[in-house]
């Protein structure tokens, strides 16, 4: 079956959407993107993610020739044409700064292209929820301030790719970013939590990490839901002593970790608060009609 793109207005047949070699997206990882899930159609905090494509879009200096409505309206179209109302889709949205053509710099005469691409979701490991994913650190070291360009959701992924790819050949899940320090950041494609006693802890924001949607999510059900939740900074020996680990993302949502390199963690997995926060999850996204 041949599915459908949505690429600069147009739908195309996923093998005739094309863009220019000369698009600063290819040549230069010039581009943002945003990675949502549709949940029976609806796309989970679909404004939250617009919102924070757009400010990267405003920060980075992109031209900004459409708007919240009219990538909401792009993404549903989307979804649609691949007949995606019924079931459960992986959502991207793709922006580039345009054709290359006036220097390295942000010229204002660029024309960013908006792509987006709706799949049907392969059915998640049920497993990694039920006994936890080992997670690995990775062996890039990252700083924890001074990178203006890490709270972005750049095209150009290549560390995190990296940083996956030694996941894999460790067989582990995730790999995460520490710092020189033994900070705890954030994984290569997910936001990093542990419990330790009844407290929620959560890398802030202020350490160059992506502020991730489910993370926001999972912050504001436990605010909702009387669980202590701090924005701190972790420190690699405190965390592989914690009581329970999980992270997050859109895609894959909360996933309980049940080893860190060779720390194993946690008695039971999932935890009783990883868990307890696992189902307000589930709520949230099946509630959100
Ligand atoms: N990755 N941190 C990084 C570096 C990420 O790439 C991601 C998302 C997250 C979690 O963000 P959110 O909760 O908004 O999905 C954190 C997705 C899965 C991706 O790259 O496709």
């Amino acid at each position: 079956m041949c599915g459908y793109i949505f690429i600069n207005g147009k739908m195309a047949a996923d093998n005739r959407a094309m863009l220019s070699v000369k698009d600063r997206g290819f040549l230069y990882g010039d581009g943002l993107y945003e990675t949502m899930k549709s949940y029976r159609g609806s796309v989970f905090m679909v404004a939250d993610h617009i919102d924070r494509l757009l400010n990267s879009m405003r920060v980075l200096r992109y031209n900004l020739t459409f708007d919240k409505e009219y990538i909401n309206e792009a993404i549903k179209k989307t979804i649609a044409r691949n007949n995606l109302d019924r079931t459960d889709a992986f959502v991207k949205v793709i922006v580039t700064r345009g054709i290359h053509g006036a220097g390295l710099y942000f010229s204002s005469s660029y024309r960013p292209s908006l792509i987006v691409i709706a799949e049907k979701i392969a059915s998640q490991d049920s497993v990694d929820y039920k006994e936890g994913v080992k997670i690995i650190s990775s062996s890039i070291r990252r700083p924890s301030m001074g990178n203006p360009l890490y709270p972005h959701k750049l095209i150009n992924y290549f560390e995190n790719i990296y940083a996956k790819d030694e996941a894999q050949r460790n067989g582990a899940k995730e790999a995460i970013f520490l710092t020189k320090d033994h900070l705890v950041l954030e994984g290569a494609s997910s936001n990093i939590f542990y419990v330790k006693g009844n407290t929620v802890f959560t890398p802030p924001l202020t350490q160059n990490i992506l502020p991730g949607i489910t993370r926001k999510a999972v912050i504001d059900l436990c605010r909702e839901n009387r669980i202590r939740v701090r924005e701190r900074k972790v420190y690699y020996g405190d965390f592989v002593k914690a009581d329970e680990i999980f992270k997050t993302s859109s895609i894959a949502e909360i996933v309980p970790v049940k080893k860190v390199d060779r720390f194993e963690c946690g008695k039971r997995i999932p935890g009783d608060i990883t868990l307890r926060i696992m189902e307000l999850y589930r709520n949230r996204v099946s509630y959100q009609k």
